[in-house]
């Protein structure tokens, strides 16, 4: 059975502020190349949105990472489940993710993908839950800084569902 979700940004405020913020991103490179690292599985929608919003040269490559397992509560640990395929070396990368939570798994990717000396390295989440940060992380492009709860869609999954809904819901 599925749960009742109670939305909290609808589809129309997610699309407007993913244009924002490639209208942004386009600007702050201008006449530089963009590698955009999408974090999976939940970063891939927003990373597709922001990609057609961004018109300064750009390549994608994908990076998946555990942290939760089956839990709602973060675990600290951060398993690397797949690497980039390509070289970040002298890149101007972009972290694609759906959220920031405790701020571990983007704290712990920042870390190692620095070590592979790309030219610089900036986030961009959709979500942000302030409230929640246990780890600093340096955030540059934040779509929604949201109050503590759990939330799903638009990438954001419960037991791996609801990461379709075209919205930013609540479990009730
Ligand atoms: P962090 O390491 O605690 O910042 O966790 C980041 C990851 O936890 C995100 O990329 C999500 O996969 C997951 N996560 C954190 N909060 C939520 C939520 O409210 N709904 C669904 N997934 C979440
Ligand atoms: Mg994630």
């Amino acid at each position: 059975m599925n749960k009742s979700i109670h939305v909290l940004i609808s589809e129309e405020e997610v699309d407007r502020k993913i244009k924002e913020l490639g209208e942004q991103i386009s600007k702050d490179y201008a006449g530089q190349e963009l590698h955009l690292i999408c974090v999976l599985k939940g970063g891939a929608f927003i990373t597709c949105e922001l990609a057609k919003r961004i018109d300064v040269p750009l390549s994608i490559d994908f990076m998946a990472v555990s942290s939760y397992g089956s839990e709602t509560v973060s675990s600290g640990r951060v398993k690397i489940i797949k690497d980039l395929d390509d070289s970040i070396e002298g890149k101007n990368v972009l972290i694609v993710e759906d959220i920031i939570d405790s701020g571990n798994t983007l704290k712990y990717l920042v870390d190692l993908l620095n070590s592979r000396k790309p030219n610089s390295i900036r986030i961009c989440t959709l979500l942000d839950k302030p409230d929640r940060r246990v780890t600093e992380v340096p955030v540059d492009y934040v779509g929604f800084q949201i109050p503590d709860k759990f939330v799903v869609g638009y990438g954001l999954d419960y037991l791996q569902k609801y990461r379709n809904l075209p919205y930013i819901g609540v479990i009730e």
